[in-house]
């Protein structure tokens, strides 16, 4: 098979490691990729949003599979118009990607297919959304409707500052993307990320992961993109995924399918499991970032079918994963998440690289003169895989700890919740 990977961070290299490990996988191209990428990938220079031009790259190159990392092309529907042209593509289409790009869309889902989540209002006016917020008291939790790359949602402790949030919202703060507020109750839990393959009529299983959102120790500071994952989630025990997938997973899937927008592709749920069992926060219509990291290396099987099997149809009953816990840990370059130093030189990546069971993926990076640049806020993510969380963990670190860059900065205690599990703590 001849692939086009679309996406160039962390997640895009877990895939490509992953498809190039496949036998089935004959040439792998990835746009537009990035120095981790390149080295099982041929670059190549395509504008995505030319849906057209990328058609004719799958029609030239005979690219049997289109793998969509990142939400965006999604939502400006890039898998219709490569269905249309006869390209298979993993990712689901404009319609179904509603999902993930209209909060309020999913709310109304939500409530239509009978799935658990937070009590919510739509609204398009300050006036009403601060009513209705001061009707429900605090904590409350104020969200802009479309794409804000993660940073659209406000947790208010109080009904001030939820009001300032609304304000912010329709002020602009997120352009087109917050001409809508979605107002919904703070929930209280643990939160994982779930994710299940989907073929357009069934789901499947994939498997469980939770992040860290905020930049600091101890999960303080600002939010970000992920500063560290691992795979599985301890609090997805074997009933708890059973009941996601009959509560959450599957009706969704059902609801697309009677909209006439079938989702094919991965289904990312954001959970908060508390004590009625999981509620869900939102959809994402594509593989987290981070989780992938850890999730991939866990894989017992080719990954290839069980992609073209979310295009085409035919999943498996279940997906076969290693008994292993992976941890990844970020490497972000100083000043992220407000102002990220770029084109802080890194060295010592190689020979991190050879620590057993470790893998790193490149998440924002460039090459200039032989030289491995920063390129982002999230420039690096250092795998591994063990037999416990805490294994796993240490030598994450230790193979962070032979990398030589002074611009970047990363946690101390990813996975923390999980050790302290394993430790019988908690
Ligand atoms: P989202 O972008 O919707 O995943 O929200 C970002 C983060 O805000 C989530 O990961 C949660 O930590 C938090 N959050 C969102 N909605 C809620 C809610 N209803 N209750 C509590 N926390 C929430
Ligand atoms: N790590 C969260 C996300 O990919 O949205």
């Amino acid at each position: 098979m001849n692939i086009l990977l679309i996406g160039s961070g962390g997640r895009e290299h877990a895939l490509a490691n992953a498809i190039s490990k496949s036998p089935r996988a004959r040439k792998l191209f990835a746009a537009p990729g990035n120095p981790g990428i390149a080295t099982k990938a041929q670059l190549v220079d395509l504008d995505i949003a030319d849906h057209a031009k990328v058609a004719a790259f799958c029609a030239a190159n005979d690219i049997d599979l289109v793998v969509v990392g990142p939400e965006a092309p999604l939502v400006a529907g890039l898998a219709d118009d490569l269905a249309a042209a006869g390209v298979a593509v993993f990712g689901p289409g404009k319609e179904a990607a509603r999902l993930e790009g209209s909060k309020g869309y999913t709310k109304d889902l939500c409530k239509e297919a009978g799935i658990p989540t937070a009590a919510y209002e739509r609204f398009d006016t300050a006036q009403a959304a601060k009513a209705y917020i001061r009707s429900r008291g605090a904590p409350i939790v104020v969200k802009a409707d479309g794409l804000a790359a993660g940073k659209g949602v406000i947790v208010a402790e109080r009904v001030p500052e939820a009001e300032a949030a609304v304000d912010m919202i329709f002020g602009g703060a997120f352009g087109s993307a917050g001409a809508e507020v979605v107002v919904e109750d703070f929930l209280e839990g643990e939160e994982a990320s779930f994710f299940a393959l989907c073929d357009g009529e069934r789901a499947i299983a994939f498997a469980s992961a939770q992040d860290h959102k905020r930049v600091g120790d101890g999960d303080t500071g600002p939010n970000t993109g992920g500063m560290g994952a691992y795979s599985p989630a301890p609090i997805m025990t074997d009933e708890m995924v059973e009941r996601t997938m009959r509560e959450i997973i599957e009706p969704a899937v059902a609801a697309m399918k009677a909209r006439g927008a079938p989702y094919r592709g991965v289904l990312f749920a954001g959970l908060m499991i508390g004590p009625k069992g999981p509620q869900l926060i939102e959809f994402n219509a594509r593989f987290g970032d981070p989780e992938t990291q850890v999730m991939l290396p866990r894989l017992d099987e080719d990954i290839l079918p069980l992609l073209l099997a979310c295009a085409n149809g035919g999943l498996p009953d279940a997906v076969r994963l290693k008994p292993e816990c992976a941890l990844t840990v970020v490497y972000a370059a100083n000043g992220y998440p407000d102002a990220p130093e770029r084109g802080t030189q890194i060295n010592g990546l190689d020979l991190a690289a050879q620590s057993e069971g470790v893998e790193i993926t490149h998440a924002g990076t460039r090459l200039e003169d032989g030289k491995l640049l920063a390129n982002g806020g999230r420039v690096l993510n250092v795998t591994a895989l063990a037999d416990t969380v805490s294994g796993a963990r240490a030598k994450a670190y230790q193979a962070l700890a032979m990398i030589d860059w002074p611009g970047g900065f990363y946690r101390s205690d990813i996975g923390w919740r999980a050790v302290k599990r394993e430790r019988g703590e908690a």
